[in-house]
């Protein structure tokens, strides 16, 4: 891959690439929406990802291409604000930009930078966190740092939050950095403090991706963190996490009917995580598919963050054998379900589910054997 991004930055900029980055995608495996509530979260990186190539100039000149759209766009330094439309991607390397010096860093003056992805996009696989990792790590390479990783995961989430303006938690940044093949990535998001706990050989994911996006999906997001937030301070918490589930039903009077069930949802996924590691410590995949089953009806009924087409693929699995369990991946209102299955769910089982998909819906979703990988690094 490093050969392919080297190859197609010099098609674009006539030169080879100085430095190149690369960083994973990410399955959110169980935590779903505990992340900013100070919760606790299982994740897997994808052996797929985001590759960045830059080399710098000396104009002061900053010029951004994608693999996946057409001419580079070109910016001055002094015109580094937001951008929309088709050129919204630069938003992820112009966030790192900004949060550079936020982490004592210094951002680059001028340079040619070029991003390649083999991630699907809108799939909640976070290729957003993955362009953002690696546009920091090559970043920060070029400034001549080299910093922890638990500080490139912070940069990462900064520019997401105050440059893209996504009010995300840690959850796709901490698993693309720390993610490691054959492994789960376990954040308690209150330090955060980052481990990893191996995967059962004989758990297998299977990607399930609808290509269907809630039109409004950032704000219903936003909508999200802000009743957990009134539901942490109903419950006089500064975060939901401080309330378990007997805190949850005692303050109910004092919530809306909505925010109590947000709260619930929270609360009980946040119990759900930390038996599921339990159980992968003690190599229960069984009891570890229930709870992934278990955790999507919570974001179903409480969390309200499903739709029907995840609804419909999770009813379908579950239905099927060597099937542990399964469950919407990211943050919801469409995108992608996962699925952990054994060995012996392979891809004709994967294809009878894409069937019945496409006899109700009238559209085929993207089936995936996902491979777990390695976190982000340089190249
Ligand atoms: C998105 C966010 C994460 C997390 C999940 C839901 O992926 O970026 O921070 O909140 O949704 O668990």
């Amino acid at each position: 891959m490093k050969q392919l991004i080297a190859e197609k930055f010099r098609a674009v900029y006539g030169r080879v690439p100085e430095i190149v980055a690369y960083a994973p995608g990410r399955i959110e495996f169980i935590g779903n929406h505990t992340d900013y509530n100070g919760g606790t979260v299982l994740g897997a990186a994808l052996d797929r990802g985001v590759w960045v190539a830059v080399a710098g100039r000396a104009d002061g000149r900053r010029q951004f291409a994608s693999d996946q759209r057409g001419a580079p766009v070109e910016l001055r330094v002094e015109e580094m604000g937001k951008r929309n439309g088709s050129e919204s991607w630069v938003n992820y390397p112009l966030g790192v930009l900004a949060a550079l010096p936020v982490f004592g860093a210094v951002a680059p003056a001028g340079f040619d930078y070029l991003a390649m992805s083999n991630l699907p996009s809108g799939a909640g696989l976070s290729s957003s966190a993955a362009i953002e990792l690696a546009s920091a790590l090559a970043f920060l390479e070029m400034a001549g740092e080299r910093p922890l990783r638990e500080a490139v995961v912070k940069i990462g989430k900064h520019a997401e939050n105050h440059f893209v303006g996504v009010p995300c938690g840690i959850l796709d940044q901490g698993v693309s950095g720390f993610g490691q093949k054959n492994r789960l990535v376990f954040i308690d998001c209150r330090g955060p403090v980052f481990e990893t706990v191996p995967l059962p050989g004989d758990a297998h994911f299977w990607i399930f991706n609808t290509h269907t996006k809630h039109a409004l999906v950032d704000g219903l997001y936003a909508a999200r963190h802000r009743e957990c937030m009134a539901a942490a301070q109903g419950l006089g918490v500064s975060l939901l996490v401080e309330a378990d589930a007997a805190a949850v039903e005692a303050g109910k009077a004092k919530l809306a009917p909505e925010v109590f069930k947000r709260a619930k949802h929270v609360v009980d996924e946040i119990a759900r995580v930390d038996a599921a590691k339990f159980a992968l410590a003690g190599g229960d995949l069984v009891a570890v598919g229930r709870l992934l089953t278990a955790s999507h009806r919570s974001s179903q009924f409480l969390f309200e963050n499903s739709t029907p087409e995840l609804d419909f693929l999770v009813d379908t699995l579950t239905a099927t054998a060597h099937v542990f369990g399964a469950r919407l991946t990211g943050g919801g209102f469409g995108g992608a379900v996962m699925a952990m299955t054994s060995g012996a769910f392979g891809e004709q089982e994967a294809q009878a589910v894409a069937v019945a998909y496409r006899e109700k819906f009238g559209a085929t979703p993207d089936v995936l054997h996902a491979q777990t990988g390695d976190g982000a690094k340089l190249l």
